[in-house]
């Protein structure tokens, strides 16, 4: 089973992007297969309402889109990590989610995939909570199956990522979660 990791963030090598490496080595230790998607290093417009993707599989800007749908579509797990930005997820990873209305409209392709979100912010309380509730949303338009940490609602992470002993515990539970999820599901 392959699970997906996908940061939000534009900095490489920062915070979100070891977030996910971390939970990634969490499902590679249970035997899953990985992937990544860094937008860090991808560039991804908005979308911009055509319409083609109503009628057609198919996504009229010409970005790296085109090489992350495959990617999106085999994955059985995807676990989002987004910077908060003013209380939200970034416009980077915003413009991922809003491309995705391909897969959607082409017959819910993410439908029945487990997913779980993490966030970081520059302060205790900067939007954390909203932020993962926002990722959610995405999912549950998509018909994902959602799940948090066990306890609430996902990763839950104050910069410097790494020292946030409380916080990386969060996006080891969510990313266990995923796990057991897609182990029950797919067994
Ligand atoms: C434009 C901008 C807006 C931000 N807004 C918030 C915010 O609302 N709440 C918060 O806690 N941190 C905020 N931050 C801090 C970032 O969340 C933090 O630096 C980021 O999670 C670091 O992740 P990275 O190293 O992966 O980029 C903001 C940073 C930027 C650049």
């Amino acid at each position: 089973m392959n699970i997906i990791g996908i940061s939000g963030s534009p900095t490489k090598g920062g915070n979100n992007e070891k977030m996910i490496e971390m939970a990634l080595a969490v499902a590679e230790d249970r035997g899953f297969e990985v992937d990544r998607i860094f937008l860090s290093e991808r560039v991804v417009a908005p979308c911009t309402a055509c319409g083609d993707c109503t009628d057609k599989k198919v996504c009229t800007i010409d970005d790296d889109m085109a090489e992350l749908y495959p990617l999106l579509e085999r994955a059985d797990g995807i676990i989002v990590a987004t910077p908060v930005y003013f209380g939200c997820m970034t416009a980077q990873l915003k413009a991922l989610f809003d491309r995705t209305l391909m897969l959607r409209r082409q017959g819910f392709l993410l439908s029945g995939k487990v997913g779980g979100a993490i966030a970081v912010g520059g302060s205790r309380n900067g939007g954390q909570e909203k932020t993962v509730q926002a990722i959610h949303d995405w999912m549950h338009i998509h018909g994902m199956i959602v799940v948090g940490d066990n306890s609430h609602f996902g990763g839950i992470v104050q910069v410097p990522a790494e020292s946030d002993e409380v916080g990386m515990q969060t996006v080891t539970n969510t990313i266990s979660k995923i796990c057991d999820v897609l182990e029950m599901i797919k067994r």
